[in-house]
């Protein structure tokens, strides 16, 4: 109670009509001059929307390049699946097709290397990679079909499916998926802070 009584005393002291915080003017600090930027200030100005950009101009998927070819197919799938989202999400469906041609050329270079021998899956057998590749393909397809007929439902629901068979292949073929994030450090909240002040217990 006596630091409420004082907050309203340095309230009214201040001149301030906001609520107080004790800490911020204790008693033995003079009370801080008047900020100009405190008196009363005109409304600034609503800034012009600007236009979006179209989804399909965001990035561009043929860019990301890995170590291997498979590598550079999952980079450019992840970037193509964002840019789907961003392309639901702003109405612009046929992006989706333009994105995920890039992934396709890069699965062709893919199957590829599978054929020419230079890359097989770290672990599991190549036959059943290739076999799990193909039906992963038929359901980006299945989005592609969906996206350039402007179908926003059977577009949401074949992302979803493509998403959902992400982890099958990589539990199985990846070599090592990345070890889960070390836990963050505890940042310490200080309860003890005017603004967190709480009820004794
Ligand atoms: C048919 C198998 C298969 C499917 C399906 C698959 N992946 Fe992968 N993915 C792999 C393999 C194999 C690797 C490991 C490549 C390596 O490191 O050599 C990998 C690695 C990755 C990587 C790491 C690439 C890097 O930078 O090292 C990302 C990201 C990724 N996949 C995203 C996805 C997403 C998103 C999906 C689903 C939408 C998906 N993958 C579906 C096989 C698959």
């Amino acid at each position: 109670m006596r630091h409420a009584w004082i907050a309203i005393a340095l309230t009214a002291a201040c001149g301030r009509t906001e609520p107080a915080k004790p800490a911020a003017c204790p008693p033995a600090t003079p009370c801080p001059p008047p900020v100009a930027a405190a008196a009363p200030t005109a409304p600034t100005a609503p800034t012009a929307p600007t236009a979006p950009p179209p989804a399909s101009t965001v990035a561009d998927c043929a860019a990301p390049t890995g170590a291997n070819p498979v590598q550079t197919e999952m980079r450019r799938l992840e970037c193509a699946l964002q840019q789907a989202v961003a392309a639901i999400g702003r109405d612009d469906l046929p992006a989706i097709a333009h994105q995920l041609h890039v992934v396709h050329a890069a699965k062709e270079a893919t199957a590829a290397a599978i054929a020419a021998g230079s890359w097989a899956p770290a672990t599991g057998d190549v036959k059943a990679f290739v076999a799990l590749d193909q039906a992963f393909h038929r359901e980006l397809e299945a989005l592609v079909e969906a996206a350039m007929a402007r179908d926003h439902a059977g577009a949401a629901a074949a992302l979803g499916r493509t998403l959902g068979a992400c982890q099958g292949c990589h539990a199985a073929f990846r070599p090592a998926a990345p070890a889960p994030a070390a836990p963050a450090p505890a940042t310490p909240h200080d309860h003890a802070a005017p603004d967190h002040a709480a009820p004794a217990h």
